[in-house]
Protein backbone atom coordinates (compact mmCIF):
# COMPACT_ATOMS: atom_id res chain seq x y z
CA UNK A 1 0.00 0.00 0.00
CA UNK A 2 1.21 3.14 -0.68
CA UNK A 3 0.57 6.61 1.17
CA UNK A 4 -1.18 9.29 -1.01
CA UNK A 5 -1.20 12.55 0.17
CA UNK A 6 -3.88 14.83 -1.19
CA UNK A 7 -3.47 15.74 -4.67
CA UNK A 8 -2.41 19.55 -5.11
CA UNK A 9 -5.09 21.56 -6.52
CA UNK A 10 -4.88 23.20 -9.76
CA UNK A 11 -3.96 26.68 -7.99
CA UNK A 12 -0.77 24.69 -6.42
CA UNK A 13 0.05 23.42 -10.10
CA UNK A 14 -0.09 26.69 -11.79
CA UNK A 15 2.29 28.47 -8.54
CA UNK A 16 4.32 24.86 -9.17
CA UNK A 17 4.10 25.37 -12.98
CA UNK A 18 5.70 29.52 -13.00
CA UNK A 19 8.11 28.60 -10.25
CA UNK A 20 9.57 26.22 -12.75
CA UNK A 21 9.91 28.49 -15.33
CA UNK A 22 11.51 31.07 -13.09
CA UNK A 23 14.06 28.32 -11.96
CA UNK A 24 14.94 27.55 -15.30
CA UNK A 25 14.90 31.42 -16.74
CA UNK A 26 17.93 31.87 -13.99
CA UNK A 27 19.82 28.54 -14.84
CA UNK A 28 20.10 28.67 -18.90
CA UNK A 29 22.60 31.23 -19.19
CA UNK A 30 25.10 29.38 -16.87
CA UNK A 31 23.74 26.07 -18.30
CA UNK A 32 24.75 27.60 -22.03
CA UNK A 33 27.71 29.11 -20.63
CA UNK A 34 29.62 25.94 -19.57
CA UNK A 35 29.01 24.12 -22.59
CA UNK A 36 32.49 24.55 -24.12
CA UNK A 37 32.07 22.45 -27.99
CA UNK A 38 29.12 23.34 -30.07
CA UNK A 39 28.04 19.69 -29.86
CA UNK A 40 27.43 20.06 -25.92
CA UNK A 41 25.91 23.33 -26.40
CA UNK A 42 23.16 21.68 -28.55
CA UNK A 43 22.55 19.39 -26.55
CA UNK A 44 21.87 21.59 -23.52
CA UNK A 45 19.54 23.56 -25.54
CA UNK A 46 17.42 20.18 -26.81
CA UNK A 47 18.02 19.66 -23.00
CA UNK A 48 15.39 22.54 -22.45
CA UNK A 49 13.92 22.73 -26.20
CA UNK A 50 13.44 19.51 -27.68
CA UNK A 51 10.93 17.23 -27.64
CA UNK A 52 11.25 15.26 -24.48
CA UNK A 53 13.01 18.89 -22.90
CA UNK A 54 12.31 20.93 -19.80
CA UNK A 55 10.19 23.31 -21.28
CA UNK A 56 7.42 20.79 -23.23
CA UNK A 57 7.64 18.37 -19.79
CA UNK A 58 5.98 21.54 -17.82
CA UNK A 59 3.52 22.04 -20.93
CA UNK A 60 2.25 18.65 -20.40
CA UNK A 61 0.74 19.46 -17.12
CA UNK A 62 -1.23 22.26 -18.81
CA UNK A 63 -4.33 20.26 -18.79
CA UNK A 64 -4.05 20.16 -15.10
CA UNK A 65 -4.51 24.47 -14.85
CA UNK A 66 -7.70 26.13 -14.59
CA UNK A 67 -8.37 27.18 -18.27
CA UNK A 68 -8.43 31.02 -17.32
CA UNK A 69 -4.75 30.67 -15.74
CA UNK A 70 -3.78 28.64 -19.60
CA UNK A 71 -3.36 31.97 -21.32
CA UNK A 72 -0.43 33.42 -18.79
CA UNK A 73 1.31 30.20 -18.76
CA UNK A 74 1.30 30.04 -22.46
CA UNK A 75 2.86 33.76 -22.47
CA UNK A 76 4.98 32.88 -19.71
CA UNK A 77 6.26 29.62 -21.50
CA UNK A 78 6.69 31.57 -25.01
CA UNK A 79 8.65 34.83 -23.97
CA UNK A 80 10.94 31.96 -22.17
CA UNK A 81 11.09 29.99 -25.34
CA UNK A 82 12.11 32.86 -26.85
CA UNK A 83 15.02 33.80 -24.85
CA UNK A 84 16.36 30.57 -24.32
CA UNK A 85 16.45 30.50 -28.19
CA UNK A 86 18.19 33.89 -28.07
CA UNK A 87 20.92 33.07 -25.81
CA UNK A 88 21.05 29.64 -27.66
CA UNK A 89 22.10 31.70 -31.10
CA UNK A 90 24.33 33.81 -29.38
CA UNK A 91 26.14 31.27 -27.85
CA UNK A 92 26.77 29.42 -30.89
CA UNK A 93 27.79 32.76 -32.50
CA UNK A 94 30.48 32.91 -29.52
CA UNK A 95 31.56 29.66 -29.68
CA UNK A 96 32.02 29.81 -32.96
CA UNK A 97 34.64 33.55 -32.39
CA UNK A 98 36.67 32.04 -30.25
CA UNK A 99 37.64 29.16 -32.75
CA UNK A 100 38.15 31.11 -35.59
CA UNK A 101 40.16 33.45 -33.23
CA UNK A 102 42.33 30.46 -32.11
CA UNK A 103 42.49 29.42 -35.79
CA UNK A 104 44.15 32.27 -36.42
CA UNK A 105 46.24 32.89 -33.70
CA UNK A 106 47.52 29.14 -34.16
CA UNK A 107 49.69 29.91 -36.84
CA UNK A 108 47.91 26.61 -39.03
CA UNK A 109 50.38 27.28 -41.83
CA UNK A 110 53.98 26.24 -41.02
CA UNK A 111 55.53 28.46 -44.35
CA UNK A 112 58.87 26.84 -43.63
CA UNK A 113 57.51 23.21 -44.65
CA UNK A 114 58.73 21.65 -47.95
CA UNK A 115 56.09 21.30 -50.70
CA UNK A 116 54.98 17.55 -51.59
CA UNK A 117 56.86 16.36 -54.61
CA UNK A 118 54.44 14.54 -57.20
CA UNK A 119 56.00 10.77 -57.35
CA UNK A 120 56.77 11.09 -61.05
CA UNK A 121 56.56 14.08 -63.06
CA UNK A 122 55.70 14.71 -66.60
CA UNK A 123 58.88 15.73 -68.83
CA UNK A 124 59.59 16.36 -72.78
CA UNK A 125 59.38 14.01 -75.50
CA UNK A 126 63.07 13.20 -76.62
CA UNK A 127 62.09 14.49 -79.96
CA UNK A 128 60.68 17.82 -78.61
CA UNK A 129 64.20 18.05 -76.95
CA UNK A 130 66.15 17.59 -79.83
CA UNK A 131 63.40 19.84 -82.32
CA UNK A 132 64.13 22.49 -79.54
CA UNK A 133 67.86 22.54 -79.64
CA UNK A 134 68.42 22.56 -83.46
CA UNK A 135 65.39 25.36 -83.41
CA UNK A 136 67.87 26.90 -81.30
CA UNK A 137 70.86 26.83 -82.94
CA UNK A 138 69.43 28.15 -86.22
CA UNK A 139 67.55 31.00 -84.72
CA UNK A 140 71.21 31.69 -82.62
CA UNK A 141 72.16 32.20 -86.48
CA UNK A 142 69.65 34.35 -87.46
CA UNK A 143 66.90 32.04 -89.13
CA UNK A 144 63.42 33.03 -87.98
CA UNK A 145 60.72 30.08 -87.90
CA UNK A 146 57.95 29.50 -90.60
CA UNK A 147 55.15 27.24 -90.22
CA UNK A 148 52.62 25.86 -93.02
CA UNK A 149 50.48 23.20 -93.35
CA UNK A 150 50.82 19.30 -93.47
CA UNK A 151 48.04 19.33 -95.99
CA UNK A 152 49.44 20.67 -99.76
CA UNK A 153 49.32 21.37 -102.73
CA UNK A 154 51.13 19.35 -105.23
CA UNK A 155 51.74 22.94 -106.60
CA UNK A 156 53.63 23.59 -103.46
CA UNK A 157 55.23 19.87 -102.19
CA UNK A 158 56.40 18.95 -105.70
CA UNK A 159 55.95 21.29 -108.69
CA UNK A 160 57.14 24.35 -107.72
CA UNK A 161 60.13 22.26 -106.53
CA UNK A 162 61.00 20.90 -110.08
CA UNK A 163 59.30 17.57 -109.58
CA UNK A 164 58.34 15.99 -112.82
CA UNK A 165 55.23 14.54 -112.67
CA UNK A 166 56.63 10.91 -113.39
CA UNK A 167 58.94 11.37 -110.29
CA UNK A 168 58.44 7.89 -108.12
CA UNK A 169 57.52 10.69 -105.20
CA UNK A 170 54.29 12.07 -107.04
CA UNK A 171 53.32 8.37 -107.14
CA UNK A 172 50.01 7.23 -105.36
CA UNK A 173 52.63 4.26 -103.94
CA UNK A 174 54.95 6.35 -102.18
CA UNK A 175 52.63 9.41 -101.08
CA UNK A 176 49.11 9.75 -99.24
CA UNK A 177 46.74 12.06 -101.50
CA UNK A 178 43.63 13.35 -99.66
CA UNK A 179 42.34 14.97 -103.53
CA UNK A 180 43.64 14.68 -106.91
CA UNK A 181 45.64 17.83 -106.19
CA UNK A 182 46.24 18.01 -102.58
CA UNK A 183 48.45 15.19 -100.27
CA UNK A 184 49.90 15.01 -97.00
CA UNK A 185 53.06 16.80 -97.51
CA UNK A 186 56.11 14.05 -98.01
CA UNK A 187 58.63 16.61 -97.10
CA UNK A 188 59.03 20.27 -95.40
CA UNK A 189 60.42 21.94 -98.81
CA UNK A 190 56.83 22.81 -99.37
CA UNK A 191 57.83 25.99 -97.29
CA UNK A 192 60.24 26.90 -99.55
CA UNK A 193 57.97 27.17 -102.57
CA UNK A 194 55.58 28.75 -100.01
CA UNK A 195 57.91 31.38 -98.28
CA UNK A 196 59.40 31.86 -101.85
CA UNK A 197 56.62 32.42 -103.50
CA UNK A 198 55.24 35.29 -101.31
CA UNK A 199 58.54 36.95 -100.16
CA UNK A 200 61.08 38.45 -101.29
CA UNK A 201 64.50 38.01 -100.64
CA UNK A 202 66.53 37.95 -98.43
CA UNK A 203 64.80 35.49 -96.24
CA UNK A 204 66.16 33.00 -93.75
CA UNK A 205 63.69 30.72 -92.09
CA UNK A 206 63.61 27.31 -90.70
CA UNK A 207 60.27 25.10 -91.20
CA UNK A 208 59.93 22.04 -88.39
CA UNK A 209 57.51 20.27 -88.67
CA UNK A 210 55.77 16.83 -89.78
CA UNK A 211 55.63 15.20 -92.94
CA UNK A 212 54.39 11.68 -94.45
CA UNK A 213 55.45 8.89 -96.71
CA UNK A 214 54.06 5.35 -96.99
CA UNK A 215 56.84 3.70 -95.03
CA UNK A 216 57.12 1.55 -92.43
CA UNK A 217 60.11 -0.39 -90.60
CA UNK A 218 62.88 -0.09 -88.24
CA UNK A 219 64.08 3.48 -89.50
CA UNK A 220 61.27 4.55 -91.50
CA UNK A 221 57.99 6.06 -89.72
CA UNK A 222 55.02 6.84 -91.90
CA UNK A 223 54.73 9.97 -90.08
CA UNK A 224 57.68 11.60 -88.84
CA UNK A 225 59.33 15.21 -88.75
CA UNK A 226 61.78 17.08 -91.10
CA UNK A 227 63.21 20.48 -89.44
CA UNK A 228 64.01 22.32 -93.75
CA UNK A 229 66.51 25.84 -93.62
CA UNK A 230 67.15 28.07 -96.28
CA UNK A 231 68.50 31.14 -97.16
CA UNK A 232 68.07 33.29 -100.13
CA UNK A 233 70.38 36.61 -100.40
CA UNK A 234 72.36 38.41 -103.43
CA UNK A 235 76.01 36.15 -103.72
CA UNK A 236 74.76 32.97 -101.32
CA UNK A 237 77.52 30.57 -102.23
CA UNK A 238 77.89 26.80 -101.56
CA UNK A 239 80.72 28.33 -98.64
CA UNK A 240 77.82 29.61 -96.75
CA UNK A 241 76.00 26.58 -96.73
CA UNK A 242 79.21 24.86 -95.68
CA UNK A 243 79.85 27.19 -92.79
CA UNK A 244 76.25 27.01 -91.75
CA UNK A 245 76.52 23.19 -91.77
CA UNK A 246 79.77 23.61 -89.92
CA UNK A 247 78.19 25.74 -86.84
CA UNK A 248 75.05 23.15 -86.67
CA UNK A 249 77.69 20.23 -86.11
CA UNK A 250 79.62 21.92 -83.96
CA UNK A 251 76.64 22.86 -81.96
CA UNK A 252 74.82 19.75 -81.64
CA UNK A 253 77.50 17.38 -81.60
CA UNK A 254 80.14 19.24 -79.57
CA UNK A 255 83.43 21.31 -80.63
CA UNK A 256 85.62 19.89 -83.74
CA UNK A 257 82.62 18.09 -85.44
CA UNK A 258 84.03 17.17 -89.07
CA UNK A 259 81.68 17.88 -91.99
CA UNK A 260 81.64 16.61 -95.28
CA UNK A 261 79.75 16.89 -98.32
CA UNK A 262 79.03 13.98 -101.07
CA UNK A 263 77.55 14.99 -104.00
CA UNK A 264 73.43 13.75 -103.88
CA UNK A 265 70.27 14.48 -106.53
CA UNK A 266 67.34 16.36 -105.33
CA UNK A 267 65.09 17.99 -108.06
CA UNK A 268 65.48 21.08 -106.17
CA UNK A 269 68.78 22.25 -105.83
CA UNK A 270 72.06 21.93 -108.12
CA UNK A 271 74.10 21.38 -106.61
CA UNK A 272 73.06 18.71 -104.43
CA UNK A 273 75.01 16.70 -101.44
CA UNK A 274 74.22 14.79 -98.61
CA UNK A 275 75.99 15.68 -95.18
CA UNK A 276 77.51 13.18 -92.85
CA UNK A 277 79.34 14.17 -90.22
CA UNK A 278 82.28 12.64 -88.00
CA UNK A 279 80.30 9.12 -86.46
CA UNK A 280 79.46 10.58 -82.59
CA UNK A 281 79.99 6.79 -81.26
CA UNK A 282 83.43 5.63 -82.18
CA UNK A 283 85.00 9.03 -81.70
CA UNK A 284 88.04 8.73 -79.93
CA UNK A 285 89.39 11.32 -76.91
CA UNK A 286 91.90 12.49 -79.86
CA UNK A 287 89.13 12.90 -82.23
CA UNK A 288 89.79 10.32 -84.20
CA UNK A 289 87.29 8.03 -84.79
CA UNK A 290 87.89 4.01 -85.70
CA UNK A 291 85.14 3.00 -87.20
CA UNK A 292 81.38 1.01 -85.77
CA UNK A 293 78.60 -0.90 -86.73
CA UNK A 294 76.71 2.60 -86.37
CA UNK A 295 78.79 4.48 -89.26
CA UNK A 296 79.32 1.16 -90.79
CA UNK A 297 82.83 1.21 -90.05
CA UNK A 298 83.62 4.22 -92.34
CA UNK A 299 84.20 6.60 -89.37
CA UNK A 300 81.07 9.14 -90.92
CA UNK A 301 77.05 9.39 -90.48
CA UNK A 302 74.67 10.92 -92.78
CA UNK A 303 72.93 13.46 -91.52
CA UNK A 304 70.99 15.84 -94.00
CA UNK A 305 70.28 16.39 -97.62
CA UNK A 306 70.91 20.30 -99.03
CA UNK A 307 72.24 21.95 -101.56
CA UNK A 308 72.07 25.17 -103.88
CA UNK A 309 68.05 26.39 -104.82
CA UNK A 310 67.79 25.06 -108.35
CA UNK A 311 66.77 28.80 -110.95
CA UNK A 312 63.83 26.13 -112.13
CA UNK A 313 62.64 26.56 -107.97
CA UNK A 314 63.06 30.21 -108.18
CA UNK A 315 61.60 30.81 -111.59
CA UNK A 316 58.99 28.90 -110.25
CA UNK A 317 58.40 31.07 -107.42
CA UNK A 318 58.21 34.14 -109.05
CA UNK A 319 62.11 35.24 -107.90
CA UNK A 320 64.90 36.16 -110.42
CA UNK A 321 67.54 33.62 -110.16
CA UNK A 322 70.15 35.72 -112.31
CA UNK A 323 69.97 38.36 -109.05
CA UNK A 324 69.57 35.97 -106.00
CA UNK A 325 71.09 32.49 -104.92
CA UNK A 326 70.70 30.25 -101.86
CA UNK A 327 71.14 27.30 -100.32
CA UNK A 328 68.45 24.82 -98.85
CA UNK A 329 68.80 21.93 -96.19
CA UNK A 330 66.18 19.43 -94.72
CA UNK A 331 66.91 16.78 -91.72
CA UNK A 332 64.81 13.96 -90.02
CA UNK A 333 64.01 14.92 -86.44
CA UNK A 334 64.19 11.10 -85.71
CA UNK A 335 67.23 10.28 -87.52
CA UNK A 336 69.11 13.58 -85.51
CA UNK A 337 67.84 12.23 -81.92
CA UNK A 338 68.30 8.58 -83.01
CA UNK A 339 72.22 9.31 -83.56
CA UNK A 340 71.91 11.46 -80.78
CA UNK A 341 70.56 9.00 -78.28
CA UNK A 342 71.57 5.59 -79.86
CA UNK A 343 68.03 4.75 -80.28
CA UNK A 344 67.85 1.71 -82.97
CA UNK A 345 63.91 1.58 -83.59
CA UNK A 346 62.11 5.00 -84.64
CA UNK A 347 58.83 3.45 -83.66
CA UNK A 348 60.19 3.74 -79.85
CA UNK A 349 59.23 7.55 -80.56
CA UNK A 350 56.14 6.81 -81.29
CA UNK A 351 54.63 4.03 -79.03
CA UNK A 352 54.52 6.42 -75.80
CA UNK A 353 56.16 4.00 -73.70
CA UNK A 354 57.06 5.49 -70.26
CA UNK A 355 59.94 2.62 -69.93
CA UNK A 356 61.45 4.35 -72.84
CA UNK A 357 60.43 8.25 -72.63
CA UNK A 358 61.37 8.37 -69.26
CA UNK A 359 64.90 7.67 -70.02
CA UNK A 360 65.60 11.48 -72.15
N1 LIG B 1 63.40 17.55 -98.81
C1 LIG B 1 64.48 16.63 -98.84
C2 LIG B 1 64.00 15.30 -98.28
O1 LIG B 1 62.91 15.21 -97.83
C3 LIG B 1 65.64 17.11 -98.01
C4 LIG B 1 66.30 18.32 -98.58
C5 LIG B 1 65.92 19.57 -98.18
C6 LIG B 1 67.32 18.20 -99.52
C7 LIG B 1 66.53 20.71 -98.69
C8 LIG B 1 67.93 19.29 -100.05
C9 LIG B 1 67.53 20.54 -99.63
O2 LIG B 1 64.70 14.33 -98.28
Amino acid sequence: MSAQGPSPTSTEIHAGIEQALAAMRTRFPDRFAAATTEQLLRDENAKILGKKGELTSILSQMGKVPADARKAIGESVNALRREVEAAFEEALKALFQAKRKAELEARPFDLTLPGRVPAQLGHRHPLSIVREEVISIFRGMGFAVHDGPEVELEENNFTKLGFPPDHPAVDMQDSFWTTSNHLLRTHTSNIQARAMSSRTPPMAFIAPGAVYRRDDDVTHSPMFHQLEAFLVDENVSMAHLKGVLAEFAERLYGPGTPVRLRPSYFPFVEPGAEVDIGCVFCKQPDGTRVGCNLCKHTGWIEILGCGMIHPVVFEACGIDPEKFTGFALGMGIERIAMLRYGVPDIRLFFENDPRFLSQF
